[in-house]
């Protein structure tokens, strides 16, 4: 039977580095994006002629729900796809001074990181296949506090008890729940940032450098396969906490 894994924002960063972990392992994926078509028809190819397996990549912005929602429902419910795992990775964050945020973007990063999530799911999981799962993406910034964003910190706290609120409403869909709080993983995310601030990030994680999305990637794949683990967090930080 095949294997199909649905992953938002699967054509950049972690969520790239998590198909390529599964399509080598032969997982058939729906990959959605935000904009960057060229970006993502890239990833989509690559993966597919890579590794043998099919890759659709539909681009669902996590801005808006009722469209994006509809738009992968359907997608699944033409095909007649079931998945055994998506991958709720899609994020955003502000980092607007305190004094600055505007409720509108307060809004965007919690409509993106926690509602839309949500909705996603109360929508598609009964197209997901028992035993099988689903994996946030967190962050070490939503159990560590810290003074660059605050919707983002707010809004990983909020998918870290997402996670373990969601384990008693899946049981009757016997689907998994779990969730993966990255610490600091080269990506275009972090690659952006001055080499100054890159160099105290390193100096605070004990093994003194960035994950690599790959590294990452593993644990994805282990809280997919591994089908004991519900309801756990899984901190990937590099021992950033002992330092
Ligand atoms: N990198 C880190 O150090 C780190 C640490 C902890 C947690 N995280 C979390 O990991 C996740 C991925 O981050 P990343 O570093 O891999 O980012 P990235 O390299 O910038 O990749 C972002 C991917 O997500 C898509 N995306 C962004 N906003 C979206 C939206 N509103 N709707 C749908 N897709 C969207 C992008 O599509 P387009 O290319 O079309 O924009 C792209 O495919 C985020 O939830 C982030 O909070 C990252």
């Amino acid at each position: 039977m095949e294997k199909w894994v649905l992953i938002t924002g699967g054509t950049k960063g972690i969520g790239r580095a998590v198909a390529e972990c599964l399509a080598k392992s032969g997982y058939q994926l729906v990959l959605t994006f935000a904009s960057d078509v060229e970006a993502a028809e890239r990833a989509r190819t690559e993966l597919a002629s890579h590794y043998g397996v099919e890759v659709h990549a539909l681009q669902a912005d996590n801005a808006d729900i009722t469209m994006s929602v509809e738009l992968i429902n359907r997608h699944l419910e033409e095909r007649q796809l079931y998945l055994d795992a998506i991958i709720m990775n899609a994020g955003q964050t502000c980092r607007d001074a305190f004094e600055e945020i505007r409720w509108e973007d307060w809004e965007r990063v919690f409509r993106a990181n926690v509602h839309f999530p949500v909705f996603l799911l109360q929508r598609v999981v009964g197209r997901i296949r028992k035993g099988g799962s689903v994996v946030f993406t967190g962050s070490l910034m939503g159990i560590e506090p810290h003074s660059v964003s605050l919707a983002y910190g707010v809004t990983k706290s909020a998918v870290h008890s997402l996670v373990r609120n969601l384990v008693k409403f899946l049981v009757p869909y016997e689907v998994r729940v779990n969730g993966v709080a990255p610490g600091f993983v080269d990506t275009e995310w972090q690659k952006t940032k001055p080499a100054e601030i890159r160099r105290n990030i390193e100096r605070k994680v004990a093994l003194g450098r960035f994950c690599e999305p790959e590294e990452v990637a593993e644990v994805y794949k282990m809280l997919i396969e591994n089908k004991y683990f519900n309801g756990e967090i899984v901190v990937v930080d590099g021992g950033y906490s002992y330092k």
